[in-house]
């Protein structure tokens, strides 16, 4: 095995990590995190090497009332050069909003699920396409670049698998008007290796020059595993949240994403190289409980990392010194 170039050793591959927790993380939570709490864990977030940070959705505040305060937060965080600030945006008065808030990225989403789209944005899969369509459009004019996520590109809790082809004629449409990023979104956690691989693969292969990101859900435990599918067929981006916390609102079971921190930890010791300092990845996160009033399920928060080492107990001479006396004991006399 050529092990400078296996999957098990990136040799300094880079992979870009996308946070999603601020996003996808809070707008899940029945509390509603305070403005300026947000504003200071995206700065803590802006200095940890991340490649994009998904700040905030502009959606109806009726709908996610928890990012009902989109707009002072993305106005006030503190930009760092290299980071790509994205949010995400419904529809036409959400992209209005972003703009106004100066948005680098938006980040559109409609569902390859009918049933899906129709219970997470009140519209059938071909009106969300002519309403993004607009939006698209508008982004242009603007010189605002556009992301596509495609939710339950990997199956549909309420229909199950959404066929590959269905998967890649809607992303081709949008791809058709020029979007420079494609998300393949594991919504509620159904995707496994063998899947992600082919669909990565088939993405990879059909729009070279598209910016691919996957993301995943760890509703399953089978997140970690289809980040390492992915890399393998070739995908360089994953979304990811601080802690693990997130969910779709709209989606029954669903829970929280890939855990950053976790991926961070993995990805590092198979020598990938992912920009992000580690160390302060989990300071950011070890703040979240706070924020939010309840555990994550980030599991590096309580372990810490690999060689995190722990103080032997304190009666270790005493132990030490018993045991060597035994060899003495049994040692037969010359
Ligand atoms: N920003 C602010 N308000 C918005 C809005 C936006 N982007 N889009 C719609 N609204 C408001 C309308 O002004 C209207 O308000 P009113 O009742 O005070 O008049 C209300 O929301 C309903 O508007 P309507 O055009 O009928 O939209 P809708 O009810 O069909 O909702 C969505 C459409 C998709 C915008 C809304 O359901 C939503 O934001 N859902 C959240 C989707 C989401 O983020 N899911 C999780 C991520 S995958
Ligand atoms: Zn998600």
């Amino acid at each position: 095995m050529n092990i400078t170039s296996s999957l098990w050793h990136g040799a300094g591959r880079r992979i870009h990590l996308q946070e999603v927790g601020t996003r996808d993380g809070l707008q899940a939570e029945c509390v509603f995190v305070p403005t300026e709490d947000k504003i200071a864990l995206v700065n803590a977030l802006s200095a940890t090497g991340l490649s994009k940070i998904e700040v905030t959705s502009f959606t109806s505040p009726t709908a996610i009332p928890a990012l009902r305060d989109a707009e002072v937060v993305l106005r006030e965080i503190e930009r760092r050069h290299g980071v790509v600030y994205s949010a995400l945006v419904p529809n036409l008065r959400g992209a209005e909003r972003a703009i106004e808030a100066r948005a680098d990225e938006f980040n559109l989403v409609m569902s390859a699920s009918e049933t899906h789209n129709l219970a997470n944005l009140r519209m059938t899969r071909e009106q969300s396409f002519a309403a993004l369509a607009q939006v698209v459009q508008l982004a242009r004019a603007q010189q605002v670049s556009v992301n596509i996520s495609l939710s339950c590109a990997f199956g549909c809790p309420m229909e199950g698998d959404v066929s590959e082809p269905t998967v890649l004629a809607w992303a081709q449409r949008f791809v058709d008007l020029g979007v420079h990023g494609l998300t393949l979104c594991d919504t509620t956690g159904m995707a496994y290796p063998g899947q992600v691989a082919l669909l990565t693969h088939a993405a990879r292969q059909r729009w070279p020059g598209t910016e691919l990101t996957l993301h995943f859900h760890n509703t399953r435990g089978m997140g970690l595993a289809n980040v390492l599918a992915g890399i393998d067929a070739g995908a360089d981006r994953f979304d990811a949240s601080l802690g693990g916390i997130g969910g779709c609102p709209y989606a029954p079971g669903a829970t929280g994403n890939v855990c950053t921190e976790e991926v961070v930890h993995a990805l590092q010791l198979m020598d990938y190289d992912t920009g992000v300092d580690l160390e302060r990845l989990i300071a950011a996160s070890r703040r979240l409980p706070g924020l939010i009033g309840h555990d994550t399920p980030s599991q590096i928060t309580k372990a810490g990392r690999r060689l995190d080492l722990h103080p032997v107990p304190a009666d270790f001479e005493t132990i030490r010194t018993r045991a060597l006396a035994r060899d003495t004991d049994t040692v037969p006399s010359p």
